[in-house]
């Protein structure tokens, strides 16, 4: 059984999340999303539309998605990984020339996947007119 983790806010659920979500699941069998809280994204300096339970409820509908669970701060990674026996840790790439995770190598595979171009939350917001 391999268990991947992957992180993020997942607001306004878009093609661009399922595809990262269904990639992810390929690396493995079992996928966990950590997922910002309302907290933590205030932290980040985000706001989301969809509060953390409404998104929670979302991505668990995604067939791809085995478990959600609260991402609470930056530094939780390692007991994730620990608590979660997590074999592959998953980051979009815009943190792949980045050396901010290098340290979990040392817990788990680190895999970084590209993001599907024209869409983002940010993007969808703009658009509407509601940024
Ligand atoms: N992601 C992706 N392709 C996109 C948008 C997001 O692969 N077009 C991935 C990110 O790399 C991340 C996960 O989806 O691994 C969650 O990203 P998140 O930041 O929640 O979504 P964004 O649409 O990037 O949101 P924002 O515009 O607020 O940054």
């Amino acid at each position: 059984m391999v268990r991947v983790l992957t992180y993020g806010t997942f607001d306004l659920l878009h093609y661009g999340h399922i595809n990262l979500l269904k990639r992810a699941k390929e690396l493995g069998d079992y996928l966990i999303v950590a997922l910002s809280t309302d907290d933590f994204n205030e932290l980040k300096g985000k706001r989301a539309f969809h509060d953390y339970e409404t998104r929670k409820i979302m991505l668990e509908a995604v067939r791809y998605v085995d478990l959600v669970i609260p991402e609470k701060k930056w530094e939780q990674k390692i007991d994730d990984i620990n608590t979660y026996k997590v074999d592959i840790c998953v980051m979009g790439s815009d943190w792949k020339n980045s050396d901010k995770f290098d340290y979990l190598k040392d817990y788990c595979e680190l895999k970084f996947l590209d993001r599907t171009e024209g869409i983002s939350t940010t993007k969808i917001k703009e658009e509407l007119g509601s940024d």
